[in-house]
């Protein structure tokens, strides 16, 4: 069965107002209230990505696609934007803003990122963000990305992190499952990586989010 954030996502009225109103009050809250960050989002993950001219770039679980309008746009001329999504309703609402994958134009795909309808080693270049929280298998999802990512190509993730203070760790492992959303141990994403064979593991915490960056070995 899905959980409660799961089924959030595949409500129309929520696709609809995701990008205008859900998002920005989330990532402020879970951004620690940080107004600079929230505005230096997207540009610090097009540098994380390391995005130029020509790349093919894959936005896994890109809802509405307000990241991956910007990966399209940083790869232009000739790079392809991809925004992969199990939500109709979510990508509806991209499609709407344009999906051609021409120049400067993300194409979207609905799929599960447990089985990512796409070649291994197709992109140089993944996105994921604010979703590894509510995928059911995120270590099968990060599997799956690891795969589609071609050796030395640049991964980008924001996940949740657990709080460094106890009572609100045991708060957070107590409630938050029960919707369906998951805290990542502090070191579980980055180990994770390390373990599968990423190099240059970067971190950077903003509030109970984690941005993390690496490069695929
Ligand atoms: C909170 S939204 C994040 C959207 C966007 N990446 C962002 O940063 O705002 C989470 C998205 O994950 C998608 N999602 C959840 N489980 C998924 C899965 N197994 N495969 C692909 N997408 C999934 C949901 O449909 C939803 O659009």
């Amino acid at each position: 069965m899905s959980s409660l954030a799961q089924r959030a996502m595949q409500n129309p009225v929520l696709a609809a107002v995701y990008e205008r109103a859900w998002r920005p009050v989330l990532g402020f809250s879970l951004m620690g209230f940080d107004p600079a960050h929230v505005r230096q989002e997207k540009q610090r993950t097009v540098e994380a990505l390391g995005l130029a001219p020509g790349d093919r770039v894959l936005d896994v679980a890109c809802g509405p696609g307000l990241f991956t309008r910007v990966f399209a746009e940083a790869v232009v001329p000739g790079g392809l934007a991809v925004g992969v999504d199990l939500s109709a309703p979510m990508l509806a609402q991209g499609a709407r803003r344009g999906s051609d994958g021409g120049d400067g134009v993300p194409a979207y795909v609905r799929g599960s990122a447990h089985a990512l309808p796409f070649a291994d080693g197709a992109f140089d270049a993944v996105g994921c963000y604010a979703a590894l929280y509510l995928i059911p298998d995120p270590f099968r999802a990060l599997a799956e990305i690891t795969r589609v990512l071609r050796p030395g190509g640049r991964l980008a993730l924001m996940a949740s992190i657990e709080s460094p203070h106890r009572p609100v760790r045991a708060a957070q492992h107590l409630t938050l499952p029960r919707t369906g959303l998951r805290m990542f141990g502090a070191d579980e994403l980055t180990g994770w990586l390390r373990e599968a064979g990423y190099r240059d593991v970067v971190r950077e915490r903003h509030g109970v989010a984690q941005y993390v960056a690496a490069t695929r070995g």
